[in-house]
């Protein structure tokens, strides 16, 4: 749901805590095509879970990896950037049908109700997704019976978005949209896009450095996305500490063994183990509430892993083993691009929050 948007020759940039990406993506007929791309990493004192402690710094990472990218610099100055997952709020609310003009001031109303956000120090965006009847469950906000609608409610602290805006603005960058990540991922890794039809119910599961999230998505459409606890820096830590290596030790030994149980004497493996665990019980718990709360909501029936984590060795076999009753596959957004080099199929996964805001409008 993008805050502001228009149809620029833009580029994508996915701000992370520790590592930014950018991908330009342009139309050639009827294929898309990545012109551009890059990553750089982000120095521990410059973003702090999604909040920008050195604007200037951040400005100058920014202008400095546009350059750095290939196979040439992104030049254009217009950007659609992603705000902090961990700061943002997506959800389909169900409220009582009403005229479109009074929706706004409803939503605001019932918001309190659903997320911690202080709605008048936010930004709110929504959008119609479709007329129906009432439910029997919450989240029902109305008292007639007449028929609902469904809509889907978006929100970010003011505060984290005019940061946002103001360090792309001193990056002499034009922001035409600020994204909640969510809706970029699924932009990426549309079902059309992995021979699915648009209509199944499925959850994305994106393993980050900082964080992880579930996506759940439903009827063409994002219901849900909440963060999940196992990231990848946290995974490489408890590593290091039981393995009593370092961190730059533990993440060469995460990415080299995995959970591959015959290499390092399956010590690595029995580790990531007990957090892969956690994460299929985390993905089974929002699978179950979306049932539980959720209008004509039915089970999940595969599962789209992406993210730089989601490179795990055997990482789908073994949530294939937590998970049985779901198909488990990777979300490759590369997939329907005319060309990409053998670099960026690497690292594909991790880009795809970056290639879902370079694919806005495109
Ligand atoms: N082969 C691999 N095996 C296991 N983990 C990997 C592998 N390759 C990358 N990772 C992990 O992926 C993570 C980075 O993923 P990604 O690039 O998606 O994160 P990010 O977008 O920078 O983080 P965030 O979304 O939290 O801001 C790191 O924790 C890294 O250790
Ligand atoms: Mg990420």
């Amino acid at each position: 749901m993008p805050i502001l948007t228009n149809k620029f020759d833009a580029f994508g940039l996915d701000i992370g805590d520790r590592s930014i990406k950018a991908a330009h993506i342009t139309k050639n007929s009827a294929n898309f095509c990545l012109k551009s791309f890059g990553a750089t990493i982000v120095p521990a004192d410059v973003l702090n879970k999604g909040v920008i402690s050195n604007t200037k710094e951040l400005s100058n990472i920014i202008n400095n990896l546009l350059k750095s990218c290939l196979p040439k610099p992104i030049q254009t100055k217009y950007v659609h950037a992603c705000l902090p997952e961990t700061h943002t709020f997506i959800k389909m609310l169900t409220i009582k049908k009403i005229d479109e003009k009074e929706i706004a001031a409803h939503i605001r109303d019932i918001l309190p109700n659903h997320i911690p956000l202080a709605t008048d120090e936010s930004y709110i965006d929504w959008q119609i997704i479709e007329s129906g009847t009432p439910p029997q469950s919450p989240p029902y906000q109305g008292g007639e019976a007449e028929g609902v609608l469904n809509v889907l409610v978006g929100a970010v602290p003011k505060a984290i978005a005019d940061g946002y805006t103001e360090m792309l603005l001193n990056a002499n960058l034009i922001p035409v949209s600020l994204q909640i990540e969510a809706e970029a991922i699924l932009r990426a890794l549309k079902p059309e896009n992995n021979g699915k039809t648009d209509t199944e119910c499925f959850a994305i599961v994106d393993i980050g450095a900082t964080r992880s999230s579930f996506i759940l998505v439903d009827k063409g459409t994002i219901q849900f996305a909440v963060s999940l606890p196992t990231a990848g820096a946290e995974i490489t830590q408890i590593i290091a500490q039981k393995l009593n290596i370092s961190i730059q030790e533990a993440e060469k030994a995460k990415k080299m063994f995995g959970l591959d149980k015959k290499k390092c004497d399956g010590s690595v493996a029995s580790i990531l183990d007990q957090e892969i665990s956690e994460l299929a019980q985390n993905i089974q718990k929002n699978s179950n509430f979306y049932i539980e709360h959720f209008k004509d909501a039915k089970p999940i029936s595969y599962i789209i892993l992406c993210g730089g984590g989601a490179n795990l060795i055997n990482l789908k076999e073994s949530l294939k083993q937590k998970l049985p009753n779901l198909t488990i596959q990777f979300g490759y957004p590369i997939i329907n691009f005319e060309k990409t080099t053998e670099e960026m199929q690497d690292y594909s996964l991790s880009f795809t929050t970056a290639i879902g805001l370079g694919l806005t409008n495109v």
